[in-house]
């Protein structure tokens, strides 16, 4: 498969920073941590692999401008273009040995995310889509589950960190859903649940109040799998609102109905 120039430049950035957090994750207690806030960690392999993504793609486009997690925002000369970089996705994963974590890197162009790259270091797995250019996992051509049934459906999720979400809300939908799929996944990388999504191998997946960084790569690998991605309202997308839902046409709308049926039984609790 021949990738642009531009998902080059990505996977270069993608995978060399990769390839820090895979020697850093071989000596995780050595790391130093810290927190940002409640259940919220960082450490010094999310700042190294960060200085290696900025590098990388500030070498191959000088112009443009970046929102990082740990840095923040740093302008660029160009208007039009924006990366937005995820570092380490998974940080409590990454911290507690569990393999599942990913550096994810999109491109914001005039504020449509138009390219994304997720890659996961310790399963050699690289998600790569380009707008109308479709979406790979490695070298495969990706599409979204067929699934119809909901009884069959595999759905993702995030739990808000304590102090930082509706936990009381969030019960109401993990037991509606529970009560009407095969099941929930809570992998803990929102880059990599979406991507999953993309890959078939979650029907949908859902979280709240999550950052740019966590989703515009995500997003764009499930779109160019044939997959719908809407705020809450299953209308429309804002990649920096932070609310995700997606999955196949079918799935979504499911989802969507799923969590709005969650909301009224929520409601109608409160009033009796
Ligand atoms: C977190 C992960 C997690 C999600 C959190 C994010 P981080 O990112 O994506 O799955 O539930 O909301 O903050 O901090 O590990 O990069
Ligand atoms: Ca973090
Ligand atoms: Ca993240
Ligand atoms: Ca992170």
């Amino acid at each position: 498969m021949a990738r642009s120039a531009l998902l080059n430049v990505m996977t270069q950035a993608a995978m060399k920073a990769g390839r820090s957090l895979t020697r850093d994750f071989g000596e995780v207690q050595n790391l130093q941590v810290s927190m940002k806030g409640p259940a919220d960690f960082v450490s010094n392999a999310d700042r190294r692999a960060e200085e290696i993504v900025h590098q990388e793609l500030a070498r191959a486009r000088p112009d443009w401008g970046f929102l990082m997690e740990e840095r923040g925002v740093v302008e660029g000369k160009d208007p039009q273009h924006r990366w937005i970089v995820d570092p380490l996705d998974g940080t409590t994963n990454f911290l507690h040995g569990i393999p599942m974590f990913a550096v994810s890197i999109a491109l914001e162009r005039d504020g449509q995310i138009v390219a994304g790259v997720v890659f996961n270091p310790a399963m050699d797995e690289l998600y790569t889509a380009e707008k109308g250019g479709g979406a790979y996992l490695n070298d495969r051509r990706l599409r979204v589950a067929a699934r119809q049934r909901l009884p069959e459906a595999l759905f993702g999720t995030g739990i808000p960190f304590l102090g930082r979400g509706d936990h009381a809300g969030f019960l109401y939908e993990l037991r509606q859903i529970i009560s009407e799929t095969a099941g929930i996944r809570r992998i803990g990388a929102a880059s990599l649940d979406i991507a999953y999504v993309a890959a078939g191998r979650l029907d949908g997946f859902w979280e709240r109040a999550l950052e740019p960084w966590d989703l515009s790569a995500g997003a764009i690998l499930v779109r160019e799998a044939g997959g719908f991605v809407t705020g809450m309202d299953g209308k429309k997308f804002d990649h920096v609102a932070g609310d995700i839902v997606c999955g196949n046409e079918f799935m979504h709308k499911a989802l969507i109905d799923q969590l709005q049926k969650a909301e009224a039984k929520r409601q109608a609790a409160k009033t009796s």
